[in-house]
């Protein structure tokens, strides 16, 4: 599958030619500077939680490409004042098998509140199953490390997982290895870490710490698209 980093949590995940575009947050990060959102493909938008460094780019994306948004009920409704009709509201262990593949909202352990303050549901994260494949891919969200990933692991074949690694907001590389572990994978890329002061990560230092559980940390560049 190829995968394409845009910084902070965002990626876009190519699944059989539909372009699934996670948590935008590029225009208000510096280190994405040179991305021109303008230039993103999106078919679907998927929204872990309401926080702005999550869902800033959503709107002009969502009406520019016309994405369909999946997310929590409360998200989806406050993008729909937005005038973001082309939504799919979901919230905690529920599947939908969209044309794409199956999607289920898993749980997180955070906050959700949107920008404006309001509610913002439960914040999640999405196991993804592609259609015709005996594999998933679990993009966490921000979320602290919680057994509930385990239940993940026994239910689904987890191919790669993304996962936060910064600390103080999320779990920190440490709890990410735990994380794989629970949820059975050894494939991890690295996401939520460098872009503000309190989630600065010591790369070298966290790479060999993934190298020593013998787990595979990825870590591609800001524009940089891998095939995992
Ligand atoms: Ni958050
Ligand atoms: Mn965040």
């Amino acid at each position: 599958m190829k995968v394409t980093y845009y910084g902070h949590s965002c990626f876009s995940v190519d699944v059989g030619g539909i372009n699934l575009l996670f948590d935008p947050f590029i225009t208000g990060n510096p280190a994405a500077e040179h991305i021109d959102i303008s230039t993103i493909q999106a078919d679907f938008i998927l929204i872990s939680h309401g926080h702005e460094d999550h869902i800033l780019d959503v709107e002009a994306i969502a009406k520019r490409t016309g994405a369909k948004l999946i997310s929590n009920y409360e998200i989806i409704s406050w993008f729909k004042e937005k005038g973001i009709e082309n939504g799919h509201g979901m919230n905690l262990g529920g599947a939908f098998a969209f044309d794409f593949g199956k999607v289920k909202y898993v749980n997180a352990v955070h906050s959700s509140s949107m920008p404006d303050g309001r509610y913002g549901g439960n914040p999640g994260g999405f196991v993804v199953t592609p259609t015709g494949s005996r594999t998933s891919f679990y993009y966490s969200g921000d979320t602290a490390l919680t057994y509930d990933m385990k239940l993940i692991g026994e239910t689904e074949e987890i191919e790669f997982a993304l996962l936060p690694i910064g600390d103080n907001f999320t779990m920190g590389a440490r709890d990410a290895v735990r994380c794989a572990e629970l949820v059975g994978t050894h494939t991890i890329i690295g996401l939520h870490y460098n872009t503000f002061a309190p989630i600065k990560i010591d790369i070298a230092k966290t790479r060999q710490l993934f190298d020593e559980t013998g787990k595979t940390l990825l870590l591609p560049e800001i524009g940089e698209t891998i095939e995992v």
